[in-house]
């Protein structure tokens, strides 16, 4: 399973269920990579959504403890249930928010990150992957967005 996330200098993803800093190229990328693959979101992060709606041209996962159902998605109430909805064969990634991808970080083996340098102040974090022994950047491609510097960064889980 893969997970894609846009991240600050401080691995911060978002504030106020939101994010404050987005590039367009990072959209870009988010658009391509997860067309016609499955995705796992969190509630909190489908109200962020345009009209809070599931992400078209994908299968959504909902991952909630609540019972009311979201038009458009499948819900699932624990990572558990949302791994086993997956099948071995489909193309998967866990998008948020920051929950969401804790809840699912043990059945991540690869990691899309795009790096913002910008210090937005957030209340949601990703794990510094750069810090964790058992996950190496595979790839890294530089850009500009704007005059600001960005990265495409791919990690991997070292496997034993
Ligand atoms: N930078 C990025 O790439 C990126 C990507 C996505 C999101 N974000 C940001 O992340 C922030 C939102 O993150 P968040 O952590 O507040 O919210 P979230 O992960 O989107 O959603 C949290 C909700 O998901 C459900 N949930 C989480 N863990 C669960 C579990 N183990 N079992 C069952 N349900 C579970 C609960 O829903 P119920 O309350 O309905 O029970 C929980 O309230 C926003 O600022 C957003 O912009 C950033």
């Amino acid at each position: 399973m893969e997970a894609i996330v846009a991240v600050y200098n401080d691995w911060g993803i978002g504030s106020d269920g939101t994010q404050p800093i987005v590039v367009p190229e990072d959209r870009r990328r988010f658009a391509e990579l997860t067309r016609g693959a499955t995705v796992i979101v969190g509630s909190k992060t489908l109200l962020d959504f345009p009209d809070s709606q599931p992400l078209k041209g994908r299968r959504n996962i909902v991952m909630t403890r609540k019972e009311e159902g979201v038009p458009g998605a499948e819900l699932v109430h624990t990572p558990e249930e949302a791994a086993a909805l997956c099948g071995d064969g489909d193309r998967v990634f866990v998008i948020g928010g920051a929950t969401v991808f804790m809840a699912m970080f043990p059945y991540l083996d690869k990691i899309y990150v795009t790096k913002i340098d910008a210090t937005p102040r957030s209340d949601a974090y990703f794990p510094n992957l750069d810090s964790l022994p058992d996950w190496r950047c595979a790839s890294s491609e530089p850009f500009k967005s704007e005059g600001v510097d960005c990265e495409f960064c791919v990690y991997e889980k070292i496997k034993e």
